[in-house]
């Protein structure tokens, strides 16, 4: 991990380890993949604001949202398959993320389910992701392992109505993983570590579609659980969320400020600001551009998290002057999984702490509770 300095560091190191269906997985988005590319862009649109002479020598880099404080305005997003990136990798990243003092949120498409995780780590702090499927009863199931795994929070993923084509999966045959192609395999063999990572972790499988009888192969699973995400949600569906789940409710997906002030009035504690990465709507909105309007419309009443190209940390500066309560990380952490199981996952969380402690030094600030407050007066639009 020493030869890791940034977050494209990572990334690359991942890339070499990997197969190529899952780096591409991993790295992809959805059609021209505009998105994805204008999330990570569009930082370059904003400058911050330099004071000099303040007496920086202490700072505190903790932060409150969803009823906590942690050691950082950051946490681990969820990320499917994450079980294929490396050894035992969502309890890895639960780990890593619980070191350091942040929650981590554990996606319905886990491999190991968050009971499991939640086991290996009783020290940390556990978020589950939930997909609303058509049967209710289903639903009902995750939510009450969630509950019963002691999840602080539930990630209500909104932002997923169909899933369009991910090209580059589409090219890899991501679907079809289970049966090989001759060039895969030669591409998968010539990936040792990860193979021999893959072969101590036993048969993969998704966690929630095995206990729900989806299938046998982790692909059969997968596609038959995306086919149970119900595109027939509704606001009403989030109503009778709010009554069923008695802890922190976040609504992830929001990119309008209207939606996020009806977030509000269904009684959600949180909002993510996303467009899942850029792998869902194409030629949507960055988050961080779409970011100013919704933290304006929701007015410090409830949680505004957001995530989406989040590589440095002056990126989590900008958006916590810009109203963020914390940011969510994805690919950083699972290129660091992938790069180093639970080390890299730590390596990925160090390195976007240790930029933004020195981004808040030059800014002037001793700390994140300074940034939250100086809001829009600390950046500019460029
Ligand atoms: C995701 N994301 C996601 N979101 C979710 O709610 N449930 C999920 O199962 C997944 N799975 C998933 C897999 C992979 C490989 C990626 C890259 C992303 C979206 C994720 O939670 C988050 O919104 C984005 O990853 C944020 O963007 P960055 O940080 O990856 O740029």
């Amino acid at each position: 991990m020493k030869d890791c300095h940034n977050i494209a560091d990572l990334r690359r190191m991942a890339g070499r380890r990997l197969p190529r269906i899952f780096s591409d997985y991993i790295d992809g988005g959805s059609h021209s993949e505009l998105t994805l590319g204008a999330n990570e862009s569009d930082f370059a649109r904003w400058r911050l604001r330099q004071h000099v002479l303040r007496d920086v020598s202490t700072r505190d880099l903790s932060a409150t949202f969803l009823g906590a404080s942690h050691a950082l305005p950051l946490m681990l997003g969820p990320i499917g398959f994450l079980g294929m990136f490396g050894r035992r990798g969502e309890v890895a990243a639960a780990r890593a993320a619980g070191a350091a003092g942040i929650p981590s949120c554990v996606s319905a498409f886990a491999i190991r389910p968050i009971d499991e995780v939640a086991r290996e780590n009783p020290a940390s702090t556990l978020y589950s992701q939930l997909y609303v499927l058509r049967d209710r009863a289903l639903t009902e199931t995750l939510i009450a392992r969630a509950e019963a795994a002691g999840a602080a929070a539930l990630f209500l993923t909104v932002d997923t109505a169909v899933t369009p084509v991910r090209e580059r999966d589409a090219r890899n045959g991501f679907r079809n993983l289970t049966r090989p192609t001759l060039g895969q395999w030669c591409n998968i063999l010539g990936r040792p570590s990860w193979c021999w990572a893959m072969t101590r972790d036993g048969k993969p499988e998704v966690g929630h579609a095995r206990a729900a009888g989806f299938g046998r192969g982790v692909m059969e699973q997968a596609g038959n659980l995306a086919r149970q995400i119900d595109p027939g949600l509704s606001w009403s569906d989030v109503d009778w969320l709010r009554r069923r789940w008695p802890r922190k409710l976040v609504i992830k997906g929001i990119l309008e400020p209207e939606d996020a002030r009806r977030a509000l009035d269904a009684g959600a504690d949180g909002i993510v600001v996303s467009n899942h990465g850029g792998r869902q709507l194409d030629g949507a909105s960055s988050t961080i551009m779409a970011l100013p309007a919704i933290a304006e419309a929701v007015a410090g009443r409830m949680d505004v998290l957001v995530d989406g190209g989040f590589r440095r940390g002056w990126h989590i500066a900008l958006a916590l002057a810009l109203g963020a309560s914390a940011v969510s990380v994805g690919r950083p952490y699972a290129w660091g999984l992938a790069a180093g199981g639970e080390a890299g996952v730590a390596r990925a969380i160090a390195l976007l702490a240790g930029e933004l402690d020195s981004t808040l030094a030059l800014m002037g600030l001793s700390s994140v509770a300074e940034l939250r407050a100086g809001g829009g007066s600390l950046v500019h639009f460029n």
